[in-house]
């Protein structure tokens, strides 16, 4: 099933394409492939190249996709269940000078943004989850006090729409949709439409 932004405007093909699906097909995800969508999230830019991103991987079957789902919301362990692949994102909230870093949650977004379009090229899908508890991934991963998970991906092979159950399936078919440029870009003040054309 392909579901590409509804846009008259000519983006970048694999923005296009991009969306994220909850069904993955029974096909593991070659380890080059992650290492390469690993690598485009590590040269994301980052205030004062400080690279807050950690990451945390879980491939099915070993113990940190195990703990990795284990973190989840009971919704999203429903679909996510069948990733081939379980990704959380973590934050360095600390600044090398040892201040907090006020960006470092922008920073991870970014790197995740580069994972995301990297695995577009790669012909695998993924999906973002901010459901599931980040108490219980730091203590199962120990993870120190100037860290913070942000957020999770599952990542596959995109699988058939019958794998899911009707209510997912519903989901899946449903239309995906933006706000319009002039509800979101301002010029003059905040909330007056910029002239874009
Ligand atoms: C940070 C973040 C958290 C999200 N959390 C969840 C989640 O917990 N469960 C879920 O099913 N989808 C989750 N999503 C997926 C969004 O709902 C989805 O990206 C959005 O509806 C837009 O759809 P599209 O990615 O297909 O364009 C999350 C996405 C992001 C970026």
């Amino acid at each position: 099933m392909k579901k590409p932004a509804d846009t008259s405007l000519n983006i970048h093909p694999i923005i296009k394409k991009r969306w994220s699906p909850r069904t993955f097909a029974d096909k593991p995800v070659e380890k080059e492939k992650i290492q390469r969508i690993l690598e485009a999230g590590r040269w994301a830019p980052s205030s004062f190249n400080e690279q807050p991103w950690r990451f945390m991987i879980g491939f099915q079957g070993d113990a940190t996709w195990g703990k990795l789902h284990e973190c989840m919301v009971e919704f999203n362990q429903l679909w996510a269940g069948k990733a081939p692949v379980l990704l959380l994102a973590i934050g360095n909230t600390k600044s090398v000078k040892g201040s907090k870093n006020a960006v470092y949650e922008y920073d991870v977004g970014q790197s995740m943004a580069y994972i995301t379009f990297q695995l577009e090229e790669e012909g695998l899908v993924a999906h973002q989850m901010g459901g599931f508890s980040k108490d219980k991934a730091i203590e199962l991963f120990s993870i120190p006090d100037d860290h913070t998970p942000i957020a999770m991906m599952a990542i596959g092979y995109h699988g058939k729409l019958e794998n899911l159950n009707k209510d997912f399936q519903e989901m899946e078919k449903a239309p995906r949709d933006r706000k319009a440029l002039s509800a979101i870009v301002f010029a003059d003040k905040f909330g007056d439409a910029a002239e874009l054309r």
